[in-house]
């Protein structure tokens, strides 16, 4: 049997079940294309002159490296032309970006975290791309890349796709349309994604956690009686000896928790009490938490269902506990203690 291509992979649900559009299908291809350039950039390294720092900050006032740059260049470049998109919006841009005037315009919006693991570029270490689509509003306005940041505003329900680019000894891709999770591995030879996995589920209990430990003393007691529970092991009141990773890249922290399970946790702490958190809520938060459950896991803020949440603006950042259901279910438990 052949072996199944992202485009045979989107043309059989969209025949199948009926679940995609033509545009959609286009639309994720292109991303898919874009993520491959990526991923050659990436490859490429200190010999493609493309580690290190850029020289300027982005919106939330982090300082951006050259990848951070070139990668929303090359997803901005390859998605701008195709008649599919009415607009985008990205962690490195202020404001949306519209398809110039010159380019046809279609019915979608895709939102992006076009590098996620920044500080892992220089050492080596897995990085990735998190995106999201959702459908433009009827009659939104987008005569400014101000007033177009309105239709981006729904919650994390609405997107039709979600889905990341994991660069690490291997580059996969892991799409939902909303039709359970797949994995495609990027053949380097043929250029193109194929599928490797389909269907993937979580278990919904762990023995693996992963949260930035160095925090501990921020986090809101919710979390910390959490982790301490934890860290007592089989002789604590969780009765199990916990193992904790934490790679810093969300991408790749939440790439293993689609492997083999684990809760991952950016929660709220008191550093960031007036930001909301640390994660992004448009191109990181809600991306994942659509994949996460529709792998059978769950996503909370620690109070509320990631999903539900109704955006305020573009660049809203949140807490994130996701990952194994029943543990997720626990730690949000007891923030309504
Ligand atoms: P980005 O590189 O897109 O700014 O995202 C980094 C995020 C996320 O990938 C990761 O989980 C987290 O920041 C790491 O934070 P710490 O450096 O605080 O561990
Ligand atoms: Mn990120
Ligand atoms: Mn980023």
């Amino acid at each position: 049997m052949a072996q199944r291509t992202l485009a045979r992979y989107l043309t059989e649900e969209q025949r199948d079940k009926g679940i995609i559009t033509g545009d959609l299908k286009f639309l994720l291809e292109i991303v898919s294309r874009a993520c491959q350039a990526i991923s050659v950039a990436i490859g490429k390294g200190g010999l493609g002159g493309v580690l290190g720092e850029a020289g300027s900050d982005n919106i939330q006032g982090e300082a951006q490296k050259k990848l951070d740059v070139l990668s929303n260049e090359i997803l901005l470049e390859a998605n701008e032309w195709g008649g599919h998109l009415a607009a985008m919006a990205s962690e490195e841009m202020d404001l949306p970006h519209l398809v110039p005037h010159r380019f046809p315009k279609g019915e979608y919006l895709l939102t992006f975290d076009p590098l996620d693991g920044s500080s892992n570029i220089d050492v080596n270490v897995s990085i990735g791309t998190i995106f999201s689509v959702l459908k433009c509003p009827e009659g939104a306005d987008l005569s400014t890349p101000q007033a177009a940041e309105a239709a981006f505003l729904q919650p994390g329900t609405a997107q039709v796709a979600a889905g990341y680019a994991v660069y690490g000894p291997t580059t996969l891709l892991v799409l939902s349309v909303g039709d359970g999770v797949a994995v495609f591995t990027l053949d380097r030879e043929q250029g193109s994604f194929l599928l490797t996995q389909d269907q993937v589920r979580i278990p919904a209990d762990t023995k693996e956690f992963a949260i930035n430990m160095s925090n501990r003393r921020f986090w809101e007691e919710p979390v910390r009686r959490y982790v301490d529970e934890m860290l007592a092991g089989r002789e604590g009141p969780l009765g199990k000896d916990y193992n904790m990773r934490w790679v810093a890249s969300m991408v790749a922290d939440v790439h293993r928790i689609m492997t083999r399970g684990g809760i991952f946790m950016y929660p709220l702490d008191s550093k960031m009490q007036e930001q909301g958190g640390k994660l992004r809520l448009m191109y990181e938060a809600n991306p994942m938490a659509f994949l996460v459950e529709q792998a059978g896991g769950a996503a909370t803020t620690g109070r509320r269902r990631i999903l539900d949440i109704a955006p305020e603006k573009l660049h809203q950042r949140v807490p994130v506990i996701l990952g194994s259901k029943n543990e997720v279910e626990r730690v949000t438990a007891y923030h309504s203690m």
